[in-house]
């Protein structure tokens, strides 16, 4: 069994995804999430899944006590699903290649600062895109440029708004991020 830490920040879904797919299988078992916000949805998946939570702000996040709990946790992978902030290079440097991220788009179009959530599908949508989709990576000291494990793509129509893409996208999402998981933990 691999431990994973989940950081997010947001609604969880991919998270409930995660562990909705781990569930029972004895892969992996999620040992705690880290999350910097206050009443972010995530925060009841791990209470109700009885996760450990670590809190953080930013001067937590870059200090070496913070770095040192991880290290307690024992992590194989540490993944982001929905986390904002940009990883420590002390934290990139102490877990090389075991850092991932998913981003809502087709790397290295439409990454970057600044480029999440919606921001994301509604510049998608301006530039009359006839594609989308979402690149699972991994993290280096730099937003959005560790090399690319996997993209999966998903077709635009003509019509299609930004709420519909980013629905889409979310499915991709809950389908691929589970099992490129599952593949880099075998
Ligand atoms: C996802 O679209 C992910 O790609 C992005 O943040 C979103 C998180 O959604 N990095 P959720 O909190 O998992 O529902």
């Amino acid at each position: 069994m691999k431990n994973i830490i989940l950081f997010a920040s947001g609604a969880g879904s991919n998270v409930q995804a995660i562990l909705d797919y781990f569930e029972g299988k004895n892969i992996a078992k999620p040992v705690a999430i880290v999350c910097n916000k206050a009443g972010a949805g995530v925060l009841n998946i791990a209470e109700k899944h009885d996760i450990p939570v670590e809190m953080i702000n930013k001067e937590r996040f870059s200090s070496e006590d913070f770095i040192n709990k991880i290290n307690t946790y024992n992590p194989d992978l540490l993944i982001l699903a929905g986390f904002l902030w940009k990883i420590p290079s002390a934290l990139v440097e102490k877990y090389p290649g075991k850092i991932i991220n998913i981003h809502p788009a087709l790397l290295p179009k439409y990454g970057g600062k600044g480029m999440y959530g919606m921001n994301v599908h509604n510049t998608v949508i301006e530039q009359k895109e006839k594609e989308s989709g979402i690149t699972i990576h991994y993290v280096n000291e730099h937003y959005d440029e560790g090399n690319v494990i996997v993209q999966a793509h998903c077709t635009i129509a003509e019509d299609d708004t930004p709420e519909m893409l980013a629905q889409n996208i979310h499915k991709l999402e809950h389908f691929y991020f589970p099992r490129a998981i599952e593949f880099l933990l075998k």
